[in-house]
């Protein structure tokens, strides 16, 4: 298994591209199950999720062509894909693939809406807590699915297809919504979704739909107004800039004491986590290529913050914060509200040297004056990158084991920090 190397202590300094968001790109990808013909959609980025989604979705017999990068074209413009799915060979979504990623249970609202039946295996068991899925089901049962759950597998049945309904989320779910929304475009009518995620991964995956065909209200609110279509369209669609990714190098810099611009990504997308990062000292300023991230020798102001979903600050970043905050002069107290155990990281960042008391879903960072390179264990995404932000800051070389986590959601993610110098590589396992 691959590992990476770092060796800390040097400020980033340069710019650093942001690519194309992973949490929009997958669920615009499983959009393509809705229409016969071509969804093309640029700006998708080169991630092992991406990957096996693409797998997944050649299983249900869509058909997909990529195009890569073109000769000086714009470095953070990802690869291009093509998908059709003329006909839908399979409504089996098996659990060897659904298990090996969460988000590919949302093919379960498209398939029953387009094909009257689907077959998706639960998915199972996750590091950062159960994640049930009865929001997801709940909704499809309020468009008119019958709904059954057999050996492991939910099956939906719509023999005469969806009608639509009224969904009102007693919680905030992106996964559910998303599912929700999918379903929605291909059923009879209006379906009102309250209480919708507004996760501007939601409002590009509805922005898509509206060019597929699909009229809908409220994008960007939490009150979504859908009239379904009987036949969708395709359509060319750029996936947003990663937020998850921008904060992750913006938090980066600032453990640093660098000054990089990150290119190609809004300040609006994250703009609750920037607040956040300038109230620790650093300074956030908009260019006209993206957005400037940059903190002198002065040491870092502590914070008191919860997650929430979005306009929040957002639980995909919690980890990144907390590497940020062992250097903090004073104590910060960080609240992870959507997830019950997305604290693998403490363990890890606390072998760098962290000081970090854990009491249920709080955690209590008192800053400490330095870290000391070690070996670690990545255990999910994001717990990944936080140790390779403790990493950058720590004194010697940190080693991170199992950064199979990390090729799921970062692209080129050694490439893009050494460039800004950063002394890190990946040691290929022979
Ligand atoms: C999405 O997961 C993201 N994944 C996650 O990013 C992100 O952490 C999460 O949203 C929250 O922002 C993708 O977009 C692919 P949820 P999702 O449904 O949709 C509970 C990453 O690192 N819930 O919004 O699965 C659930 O247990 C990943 O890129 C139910 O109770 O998250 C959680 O407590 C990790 N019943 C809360 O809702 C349900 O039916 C929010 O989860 C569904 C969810």
């Amino acid at each position: 298994m691959d590992r990476i190397r770092i060796i800390g202590g040097q400020p980033l300094k340069g710019t650093i591209p942001i690519s194309g968001a992973k949490n929009a790109a997958l669920p615009l990808m499983i959009a393509s199950l809705l229409t016969e013909d071509r969804l093309t959609l640029k700006n998708v980025p080169n991630l092992a999720d991406v990957n096996l989604l693409a797998r997944i979705l050649r299983n249900h017999g869509v058909d997909l062509a990529v195009d890569g990068k073109r000769a000086g074209g714009t470095p953070h413009l990802g690869e291009t894909f093509h998908l059709t799915a003329r006909d839908i060979s399979d409504t089996t979504a098996p659990y060897e693939l659904v298990s090996r990623m969460r988000a590919s249970f949302w093919v379960l609202g498209p398939l029953v809406a387009r094909m009257g039946e689907a077959k998706v295996s639960l998915p199972g068991g996750c590091a950062i807590g159960t994640r049930p899925v009865d929001l997801h089901l709940s909704a499809l049962r309020a468009l008119g699915a019958e709904i059954e759950i057999d050996a492991g597998y939910v099956i939906a049945r719509a023999p005469k297809g969806l009608v639509g309904g009224h969904i009102t989320f007693p919680k905030v779910s992106v996964g559910a919504t998303h599912n929700a929304l999918l379903a929605a475009a291909l059923a009879k009518g209006e379906t009102l979704i309250e209480n919708a995620a507004r996760e501007p991964e939601v409002g590009d995956v509805a922005a898509c739909l509206v060019k597929m065909g699909v009229v809908i209200e409220g994008i960007g609110t939490s009150t979504l107004r859908v009239q379904g279509k009987s036949r969708l369209e395709g359509t060319v669609h750029t996936v947003l800039p990663d937020r998850i990714e921008t904060g992750t190098f913006a938090f980066a810099v600032a453990a640093t004491g660098g000054d990089v611009v990150l290119e190609g990504t809004r300040r609006e997308l994250l703009k609750t986590a920037l607040e956040t990062l300038s109230e620790t000292g650093a300074s956030v300023t908009d260019t006209e290529t993206g957005v400037r991230i940059q903190r002198n020798g002065n040491g870092l102001e502590p914070i008191d913050v919860e997650t929430q979903p979005f306009p929040g600050f957002p639980t995909d970043l919690q980890a990144q914060l907390m590497a940020l905050m062992t250097r903090a002069h004073g104590t910060s107290v960080i609240r992870e509200t959507i997830f019950e155990n997305r604290f693998m990281h403490v363990q890890e960042l606390a072998r760098l040297g962290a000081d970090i008391k854990l009491h249920g879903d709080t955690a209590t960072i008192k800053g400490v004056r330095s870290l000391r390179g070690a070996p670690v264990m990545a255990t999910d995404l994001r717990a990944s990158v936080s140790l390779v932000i403790a990493g950058l800051m720590a004194e010697g070389e940190t080693i991170i084991n199992r950064v199979y986590h990390l090729d799921r959601g970062f692209e080129r993610l050694e490439e893009k920090l050494s460039r800004c110098g950063a002394q890190i590589e990946r040691l290929t396992a022979g």
